[in-house]
């Protein structure tokens, strides 16, 4: 190709948007700020002050692969919300315990799930991802139903059983071929739920089985759940084991991993999302608004040694 021609196919590249992406890396959004979901304060926290919370470690998370946070409270207006979502790159729903169906937690959740799927509906590329909590609420929105059943996996580190759909899938990728065997061999993620959404249920609910491509599962002994999934038409994400805690939570107990090889798996994971997240063009108002709203004006608190969340931030 000659130098003119060349210059015009890159032009011709760069304006026809969303599938050339990946090409055209003038597109991209390098100031990426993800929106994470705050949720009610867990009965009894000794530390907890307001209403709300969000663990740290997802911050820290979300931060060590090259975006910035901001907490979406709870106990705000509809239209607060949206303003919220115009003005974010994506959104990831954290681990916890609430409830799936009546908390604001579920709440929020719903309305930013709606508008995420009306975005990108309209070309307007949203990412969601959902970690453990956050998977099982994604499956409660698309389904419009709780299918989770209690599975024996509280404190447990597992091996990735990847299903052969996985091999195409986009998650993974990216992931270096050693990695994504110590993923399949070793007990290098960690399980901490009570409640899963089983292999059964999932292939029986049609909703769910257009909506996402399984991409890993685990079982507990009894049942087989689903442990990895992404949608099929929408860029969401869901994990139900933990990749913030390898590298940010140090509570002592059966089923936290700290090895070399979970802490790679934590950031790749965290890697994809955020470039997710940089292929979104939302934005503040003005920089003073985005100031406003940014993780940084909260200190998170230490919560002690044995704390589940070593530091979380908390909310009116
Ligand atoms: C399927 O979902 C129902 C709730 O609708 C739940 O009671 C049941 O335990 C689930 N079964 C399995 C095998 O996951
Ligand atoms: C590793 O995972 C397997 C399940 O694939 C389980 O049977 C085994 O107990 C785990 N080992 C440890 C040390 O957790």
């Amino acid at each position: 190709m000659s130098p003119p021609f060349a210059v015009l196919a890159v032009l011709a590249a760069c304006l026809c948007g969303v599938p050339l992406l990946v090409v055209c890396s003038d597109h991209l959004n390098y100031r990426p700020i993800i929106g994470v979901l705050a949720q009610e304060n867990i009965v009894g926290d000794p530390h907890a002050q307001g209403s709300s919370y969000i663990a740290a470690s997802y911050v820290k998370y979300l931060e060590s692969a090259g975006a910035r946070v901001v907490p979406i409270k709870i106990h705000q207006t509809d239209e607060e919300y949206e303003k919220i979502f115009n003005s974010i790159n994506g959104l990831l729903l954290p681990g916890g315990d609430v409830d799936l169906e009546t908390s604001q937690f579920s709440r929020l959740s719903k309305i930013f799930y709606d508008l995420a799927i009306k975005a990108n509906d309209a070309s307007d590329y949203f990412p969601i991802w959902g970690t453990c909590q956050g998977l099982q609420q994604m499956t409660v929105l698309t389904s419009n139903k709780n299918l989770l059943t209690l599975t024996d996996t509280k404190a447990v580190a597992l091996p990735l059983t990847f299903t052969p759909a996985s091999q195409n899938s986009r998650l993974f990728k990216a992931f270096p071929g050693n990695l994504l065997q110590s993923l399949s061999e070793d007990n290098i993620t960690s399980n901490f739920h009570s409640w899963s959404l089983s292999l059964q249920n999932y292939s029986r609910n049609a909703k769910l089985k257009r909506f996402y491509k399984i991409l890993t599962t685990n079982t507990d002994g009894r049942r087989e759940f689903i442990s990895t999934m992404e949608a099929y038409h929408y860029p969401f994400y869901a994990v139900q084991w933990h990749p913030e805690k390898s590298p940010f939570e140090w509570v002592d107990k059966p089923g936290m991993v700290h090895s070399a090889a979970s802490v790679r798996a934590s950031f790749y994971t965290a890697l994809f999302f955020v470039s997710e997240a940089m292929k979104n063009r939302h934005k503040f108002s003005s920089a003073s608004e985005e100031g406003r709203a940014l993780i940084y004006n909260y200190s998170p608190v230490f919560t002690g040694l044995d704390g589940i969340f070593v530091q979380n931030y908390y909310f009116d």
